[in-house]
This record gives C-alpha cells, structure tokens and sequence, in this order.
C-alpha cells in the first residue's frame, strides 16, 4: 500500500511542477516499500539517494521559475528548502554510515513534509507563475 496517494487536490497545472511533485510522491512510495519490504541496504539507499538528487532537482527548477516570474516569495522559499535538504542530507549521510536506520517515523516525516510544503509553500507561488505564463 502507497504512504502517500497523488491526486488533483496536489495538481497546480503548471506541468512541469506537477510532474515532478509525482516523481516526488512515487520516490517516497519506493523508499517506503524498500523499509516495508526489508530490501538489503544497498538498495534502499540507492532509492534514498534517488529521492535526495530529485528533490534537490526539483528545488532548483522551482527556485529559476520563481527567480524568472520574480516572485517575492522566493527567499522564504528558497529557506525551507534548503532546511528540509540539509535534513535530509544528514539522514542520507547518517543512514550510509549505519548510525541511523529508515523507520516510519523517517517516512511519516517525508510525508507530512511533502503533503504540507506543497499545499501549503508551493501553492503561494500558483497564482504568479501562472498569470506569467499566460501573458
Ligand atoms: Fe515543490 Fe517548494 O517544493
């Protein structure tokens, strides 16, 4: 069973975003399958380095489009995606030296923070990238 379901209550219609919002939410469903399932750790950190270097992706594609359309937000975005990086950067690191293991709690957090940043950060920046696009 899927941590976290996509559905159009996450769709901006801005495809690029939407698109990789749902490579997001799917990178955290293999992640939470590779625990769920016991996969060795080879693999399960090969998914965890997946989901790292897609959101650090993401981030960056987000950062240029609010950079391009001038968006005010863009500092305070650009904050908590660097807080939430260095979080997980330091799990990453901490997962590969064996002084962590990937427990629900880890996932849970992945979630609420994934569910909550784009509902919540993500979505204050619609508005503006779509008016833009459309001139
Ligand atoms: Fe879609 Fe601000 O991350």
């Amino acid at each position: 069973m899927p941590l976290i379901v996509w559905s159009d209550d996450f769709r901006f219609g801005i495809e690029e975003i939407d698109t990789q919002h749902q490579q997001l939410f799917s990178l955290i469903n293999e992640l939470h399958d590779a625990m769920a399932h016991g996969k060795g750790k080879s693999i399960t950190a090969e998914v965890l380095d997946a989901l790292v270097s897609y959101t650090v992706k993401h981030f960056s594609t987000e950062e240029l489009l609010m950079q391009a359309h001038r968006y005010a937000g863009l500092w305070e975005h650009r904050a908590s995606h660097q807080k939430f990086t260095a979080t997980v950067v330091q799990f990453q690191k901490a997962y590969k030296d064996g002084s962590a293991t990937l427990n629900i709690d880890i996932m849970e957090f992945l979630r609420q923070w994934l569910v909550t940043h784009i509902q919540g950060t993500d979505r204050k920046y619609v508005p503006i990238l779509k008016d833009a696009s459309a001139n």
